[in-house]
C-alpha cells in the first residue's frame, strides 16, 4: 500500500488527522518516503547534506569528539541519530577511532550503515559521550498552525471532493501552548510549524545522556529570525535536490521538512550555545584545513601531478561549500554539554 492509500483510508476510517500524523505516514511508515528501498540522502538521492557534499566535515567533528573523549574519558560512545548513508561517521571514524553507534529509522539506510557500524532503530538507554544529529530534527513530524484574526487555527490533513487538503480544526491545547511560547507576534493568515516531536525528541537524548554532549545541525534560527519567514512560513518539500510540489501532493514521493525553531530545542536546556555551521567548523580547524589543502594543491601543480591536484582541488571546493555564510554555513548548531 502506497503512504498516499495509507492516509486517505485512514481520513475515510475517523476523519481528518492532524498534520504530524500526515507527515509521520507519508515519511517513516510503509509506502513512506524514508520507509523505502531507496537511500534518500545519497548524492544520487534528493537531498545533499553537508557530509554527503565533503567529508571533511566528519573528519572536522572527529576534533570535537576527541576534545569530549579527552574531558570525560571512558568508557564513550559516539552517537549518530538519522545516520543515513553514514557518510558523516565513515570519515570521522577513519579520523578518530572510537565506538560508535548509528541510529537510524529508515531500514535501507540502516542496512547501509550495517557495512561498517553497529547500527539501532532506538537511542540507548544511557549515554556516556556524543550524540550528533545532521539535517534529523527537520524532518520529525510538525503540526501546523495559522494566525486567525487574534487567534491560532491548526490546519489538519482531510479529503475534500476526494482530493487530501488542508482542513481547519480547533487548535489542541498543546499546540497553543507551544505556540505561546516560541512563534511570536505573527501577523494574521501567518503559518507556523508547530514542532512538538522535535522537543520530545530532544527531550529524550538530554534524558538519556549521563556526560558528554550533543551536538543537533540544521537549516533554521531561533524563534524572533524565524519571524520573517512566517507569512507562508517554512514547510517545503524536496525532491531530486531541487524544491518539490506542495506537501499534500505526493505523500511518501517527497521529503517534507521545516526550519527549525532552535528556541523550542533550547528553553530545554538553556545552557545549550547556538552558533553558525560556519563559525562551528572554522574553530575545530576547517579553515586551517583548507589552507593545507591549498599548499598541498600548489606543490601538486608545481610537481605536475594534475590528478592529485584535481582530487585536493575537489576535496577543497567540496569543504568551502560547507563554510559557504549564505548556504551550509548559516545552519545552525546546538551544543549542549553536560
Ligand atoms: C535528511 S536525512 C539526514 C541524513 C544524514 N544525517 C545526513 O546528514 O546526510 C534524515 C534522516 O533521519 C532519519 N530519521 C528520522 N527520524 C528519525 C528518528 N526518530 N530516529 C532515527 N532516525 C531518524 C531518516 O530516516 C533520515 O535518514
Amino acid at each position: 500500500m502506497s503512504a498516499k492509500e495509507r492516509i486517505v483510508e485512514t481520513i475515510e476510517a475517523s476523519g481528518p488527522i492532524p498534520f504530524e500524523l500526515f507527515m509521520d505516514l507519508a515519511l517513516y511508515h510503509p509506502g513512506g518516503f524514508f520507509a523505502g528501498e531507496i537511500l534518500r540522502s545519497e548524492k544520487a538521492g534528493d537531498f545533499l547534506t553537508s557530509p554527503e557534499v565533503s567529508p571533511l566535515f566528519g573528519e572536522t567533528l572527529a576534533k570535537f569528539v576527541a576534545d569530549e573523549h579527552d574531558r570525560i574519558g571512558d568508557p564513550f560512545q559516539l552517537v549518530e541519530v538519522g545516520a543515513g548513508s553514514g557518510s558523516l561517521l565513515r570519515p570521522l571514524l577513519a579520523t578518530f577511532d572510537v565506538e560508535a553507534l548509528a541510529v537510524e529509522a529508515s531500514p535501507v539506510a540502516r542496512a547501509a550503515l550495517s557495512e561498517f557500524v553497529p547500527v539501532s532503530h532506538e537511542l540507548p538507554d544511557r549515554i556516556r559521550g556524543v550524540v550528533i544529529a545532521n539535517e534529523l530534527v527537520d524532518n520529525l513530524p510538525v503540526a501546523l498552525a495559522q494566525r486567525v484574526d487574534t487567534g491560532w487555527r491548526e490546519r489538519w490533513v482531510g479529503l475534500v471532493a476526494d482530493q487530501l487538503a488542508f482542513v481547519d480544526a480547533d487548535p489542541r491545547p498543546s499546540v497553543v501552548d507551544w505556540l505561546d511560547s516560541y512563534a511570536g507576534p505573527v501577523t494574521d493568515g501567518g503559518w507556523v510549524e508547530v514542532q512538538l516531536a522535535a522537543g520530545e525528541w530532544f527531550s529524550e537524548v538530554l534524558d538519556r545522556l549521563e556526560a558528554g554532549s550533543i551536538v543537533v545541525f540544521d537549516y533554521g534560527d531561533t524563534a524572533e529570525g524565524l519571524l520573517p519567514r512566517r507569512k507562508d512560513g517554512t514547510l517545503r518539500t524536496y525532491r531530486a535536490h531541487h524544491l518539490g510540489p506542495h506537501p499534500l501532493d505526493e505523500p511518501g514521493e517527497t521529503d517534507i521538512t521545516a526550519d527549525v525553531n532552535f528556541t523550542a530545542l533550547m528553553d530545554l536546556a538553556p545552557e545549550a550555545r547556538l552558533v553558525r555551521q560556519d563559525d562551528f567548523l572554522r574553530d575545530l580547524g576547517l579553515r586551517d584545513r583548507l589552507g593545507d589543502l591549498r599548499r598541498q594543491e600548489l606543490e601538486a601543480a608545481r610537481s605536475g601531478d594534475e590528478m592529485e591536484r584535481l582530487r585536493i582541488r575537489t576535496l577543497k571546493t567540496e569543504a568551502e561549500t560547507l563554510l559557504h555564510p549564505r548556504g551550509l554555513g548559516d545552519f545552525r548548531v546546538l551544543i549542549y554539554r553536560t
